[in-house]
C-alpha cells in the first residue's frame, strides 16, 4: 500500500458475480473498474477469427505480434475493448468466446503479453480489478485482495439468467457444464492458475443477494483503506 493509489484485486471462478460486484464497488468509491477477462476474451476472439484451434498454443503465440489490443472507457465509464482498432466489446461476449478465452489464457506467452497492460492501469489510478490471478500475479501488492466464490449451482443459475436476458438459447445443464469445464481448465493450468492469494479475504456469496454482496465488498474497501464512498 505504498502507492498513492488503492488497488483492490478480486479473483474467483466464472459466474461468481465478480464483474457486477467489482463494477458497482468501483463506482461507489470513484475507482476505475478493470475487467481483465475482457482482455483475454479479445485474444480469444482474435484466435477464433484466425481459425486457430483452441488447443494450438504455438499458433496462438505466433499470432500475438499481429495483435494490437487496447482498452478504453466510454463516456458512461464502461470498459471497451479494441482489437486492431475495431471495437469488439460486444463480440467478445459471445458464449463460444468464453472457452476460447480460457484456452488462450493458459498459454504463458499470452499472459506475458497482457501483463503490463493490466499493471499499468493500477499505476495511474485507484482500481478494482477482477480476474483469476490478480491477487497472485498481476497485483501481488494490492491493498485488498478478495476471492469471491459461490456454489456451482448458484453461479450457473446467475449465468443462465444473464444469458437468457440477452436472448441466448441455453439450458442450466449446458451453462453448468461449460462453467465447470472452464473453471477446471483455469484452475489446473500451469501458468497463473485460478487460486486465492494467501492473504485474500474469502467471500462465499451463495446465500447473498447481489446488493448484499456489493455491500460486503464495499465494507471491506471502506475498512481496509479508511475511505468513504463518494
Ligand atoms: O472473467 P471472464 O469469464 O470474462 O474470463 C474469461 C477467461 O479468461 C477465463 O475463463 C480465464 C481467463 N482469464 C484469466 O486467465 N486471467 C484473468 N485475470 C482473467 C481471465
Amino acid at each position: 500500500m505504498n502507492s498513492a493509489y488503492c488497488s483492490v484485486a478480486i479473483d474467483g471462478p466464472a459466474g461468481a458475480g465478480k464483474s457486477t460486484i467489482a463494477k458497482a464497488a468501483a463506482a461507489r468509491f470513484g475507482f476505475i473498474y478493470v475487467d481483465t477477462g475482457a482482455i483475454y476474451r479479445t485474444v480469444g476472439l482474435a484466435a477464433q477469427r484466425a481459425g486457430i484451434d483452441r488447443a494450438e498454443a504455438e499458433a496462438v503465440t505466433a499470432l500475438l505480434p499481429e495483435l494490437s489490443i487496447r482498452m478504453d472507457y466510454g463516456p458512461d465509464g464502461t470498459q471497451r475493448m479494441f482489437l486492431n482498432g475495431e471495437d469488439v466489446s460486444a463480440a467478445i461476449r459471445q458464449p463460444e468466446i468464453s472457452m476460447y478465452a480460457s484456452a488462450v489464457s493458459a498459454v504463458p506467452a499470452v499472459r506475458a503479453f497482457l501483463l503490463d497492460m493490466q499493471r499499468d492501469m493500477a499505476k495511474t489510478s485507484s482500481v478494482v480489478m477482477d480476474g483469476r490471478d490478480i491477487g497472485t500475479v498481476v497485483l501481488p501488492d494490492a491493498g485488498l485482495k478478495i476471492f469471491l466464490t459461490a456454489s456451482a449451482e448458484a453461479r450457473a443459475k446467475r449465468r443462465l439468467a444473464e444469458l437468457l436476458q440477452k436472448g441466448e438459447d441455453c439450458t442450466l445443464q449446458q451453462v453448468m457444464d461449460d462453467m465447470l469445464q472452464r473453471d477446471a481448465q483455469d484452475a489446473n493450468r500451469a501458468a497463473a492458475p485460478l487460486r486465492a492469494a494467501e492473504d485474500a479475504v474469502l467471500a462465499d456469496t451463495t446465500d447473498f443477494t447481489l446488493e448484499e454482496s456489493i455491500e460486503y465488498v464495499c465494507g471491506l474497501i471502506r475498512e481496509r483503506f479508511d475511505l468513504e464512498e463518494k
